[in-house]
Formats: structure tokens, sequence, C-alpha cells
């Protein structure tokens, strides 16, 4: 092999060899296999004063470059192994192992997929405490104590004395109305507010109900809203959260707090609006609760019900996250079993 083959293929061994040494010592030793006494550069090196003149300073431009090339190499390597924090036991550079990656439970994305929903209608969001008095959950709600719809709302009453007597006994609040109050309370309209929170119902639990579920309640209050702002923002909802095409009918009920009073109910997904057992054969799956507020309601905020009008909603999380996703038993969500989680 001629000299500048040579040093052709030491090129190549300097650059594998080099990038791939793990430690100080590795490359000490390759600093001497390389550049060392006995090493084939300083052996090429050496005969090149008994080269043919013309060769000498091609063979001697190349060893030199060679030489700088070796130099540099080693020091990068020695600046990345240094910057490597090593140890006995510990080698960074071994590939890690798989972090499991967490993710929202389903309740916490409905959640999100409602007031997404909500929020460019111009809602803000705002929340409440779940330990409430008598007085936001009930009376203020123009629900009368010993007013028989006050069974519809059962409710679990705290064992404890009130620390106000005018506002009632304390409880845990069996809906996101109250918040409703405690807003229009503190603040002047015009209001849009969206409240997401855990309500409490003493109901054994079954595949439909449990003690502890999700509501989202929306208020709007001005000095003009009417049953037509009322349906126009719940229609424009149910497109952005069901889809598209979803169709929705308005069905009168009754609420304490509201009058008049509606259901809404979405077209059945599964049937298509036929009939089937996902919806009882009716065609309809209800939604959520709403309504124009009701006189006796402003009147507790200290609103003049003949300046303002306003009407609020409520629904359930769960029975809606249970409707997109095709679940039957509501005590799913509650169990932390991470293989139903895990498909959200
Ligand atoms: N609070 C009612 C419930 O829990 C829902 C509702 C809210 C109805 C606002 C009308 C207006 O059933």
């Amino acid at each position: 092999m001629s000299p500048v083959e040579d040093l052709a293929q030491l090129l190549r061994d300097v650059r594998s060899s080099i990038s791939e040494a793990r430690s100080q010592d590795e490359l000490e030793q390759l600093r001497v296999k390389f550049l060392g006494r006995k090493s084939r550069l300083t052996e090429i090196m050496r005969s090149i004063p008994q080269l043919e003149p013309q060769q000498r300073a091609t063979v001697g431009k190349h060893a030199n470059q060679l030489k700088q090339t070796i130099e540099s190499q080693l020091a990068d390597r020695q600046g990345q192994l240094a910057a490597i924090p090593m140890g006995p036991g510990l080698d960074v550079t071994l590939p890690g192992s798989a972090v499991v990656q967490g993710r929202l439970h389903p309740i916490t994305q409905t959640i999100h997929a409602i007031l997404s929903a909500l929020l460019p209608l111009g809602f803000e969001i705002v929340e409440g405490p779940e330990v409430e008095f008598e007085y936001y959950n009930f009376d203020a709600l123009n629900i009368p104590r010993d007013h028989p719809s006050r069974e519809s709302f059962d409710t679990f009453f705290l064992d404890q004395p009130s620390p106000d007597s005018k506002k009632g006994r304390p409880l845990l609040r069996s809906h996101t109305s109250p918040v409703q109050v405690r807003v229009m309370e503190r603040r002047k309209p015009p209001l849009r507010i969206v409240v997401p929170g855990k309500v409490y119902r003493p109901d054994p639990l079954d595949p439909s109900h449990s003690f502890m579920f999700h509501q989202v309640e929306g208020l709007m209050v001005d000095e003009r809203t009417s049953f037509a702002d009322l349906k126009g923002v719940l229609e424009r909802f149910v497109l952005a959260l069901f889809g598209e095409g979803t169709r929705t009918r308005f069905r009168p009920h009754y609420f304490p707090f509201t009058e008049p009073s509606a259901e809404v109910d979405i077209a059945c997904a599964a049937c298509g609006g036929e009939g089937c057992s996902t919806c009882g054969r009716k065609g309809w799956l209800e939604i959520m609760g709403c309504g124009m507020v009701h006189p006796n309601v402003f009147k507790a905020v200290g609103y003049d019900p003949n300046k303002v009008q306003g009407f609020a909603f409520g629904m359930g999380v769960e029975r809606i996250a249970m409707l997109k996703h095709g679940i039957t038993d509501i005590r799913l969500f509650f169990e932390n079993d991470l293989r139903f989680l895990g498909q959200f």
C-alpha cells in the first residue's frame, strides 16, 4: 500500500473508533494507537525523508492534516464524554424506560368540550362552593321551605349547626343553580356565565344514578333576553357539541326557578329518531333543563324583574358523556379502572 492510501485508511479508522469511545481511558488508548511513537502515522512521517522528492510534499501534507484531524476529534470526543454524567452504575447513554402517558378523565374531557362549545358564544367560567347554604340551593331559587318541589331535589344536609342562621342549614349542593344566585348577588347585568362543578344527591347507586355527579350551569341576563335567545344559544351549543345536523327539540317542563321552563332533547344518534333501545323507543334523548329566569329569583338577588330578563340552563355531564360514547353504566366513571379510562 502506498503511504497516501495508508493515510486514507487510517482516517476511516480514526473517525469510527474515536466517536465510539465510551470513556477517557479508551480515548487515551486511541491517542497512543493513532499518535504514539509506534503508530502507523509516526512511521509514515519518519519515512518522508526517504521518499521521492515529488511524493514528499503530498505525503507530508496529508500526514499533517491527519494528525490535526486526530487531535481535534480526540478533543471533541473528550468534551462530549465530560458532559455526560457517568459513574458506577450510571450510564445515561443507555435507552430510557418508557413512561406511561396519563390522560384526562372522560368527565373532565366532556366538561372541556361543553365549555369549549359555550365560550365562543361569550360565556365566562365561574365556580361556586360545593358546601352550600339552604338559602342558595333552595330559597333564593323560588323553592320555599315545605314546598313539595324540594323533594325532587333530595339533599344531603350537613350534620352541623348553621354558621349563618339567615341562610339556613349547610348542605351539599344538589345542583349548580345556586351559583346563579351567588353571581347575581354581587354583579350587575349584563351577565353570561357558565358554571361547571360537582353536585350531590342521596340516590342509591345504579346504572344511571350516582350520589355525586357533575353539572354545567349556564346563565345569561340582560335588559332584553328572550326565549328565542335561549333557543338560539342552545341550538348552536348542541351543533358544536354533538355535530352539525343534530336535531333539537324543546319540550315544556317545570322548574321552580324558571318560567316558562323546558327540557331540551336531541334526536337519538343511534337510530336517527326512529326509536330504538338507546332512546327507549322515543327517538329523542333528554340532555338538559332550561327556561327564563323566574321573577322571584331576580327579586331575591335585588334585580328589578321589570327591567331585566334572562335565561338559564343546566345539564348533567355524566349523562352527556354516556350519550356521546355509548356508555350504559354511570358507575364506570368512578371506579378508576384503567381498562375503562384508557379508552378515552
Ligand atoms: N338545576 C336544574 C336541575 O338540576 C337544571 C336547570 C338549571 C333547569 C337551570 C333550568 C335552569 O335539574
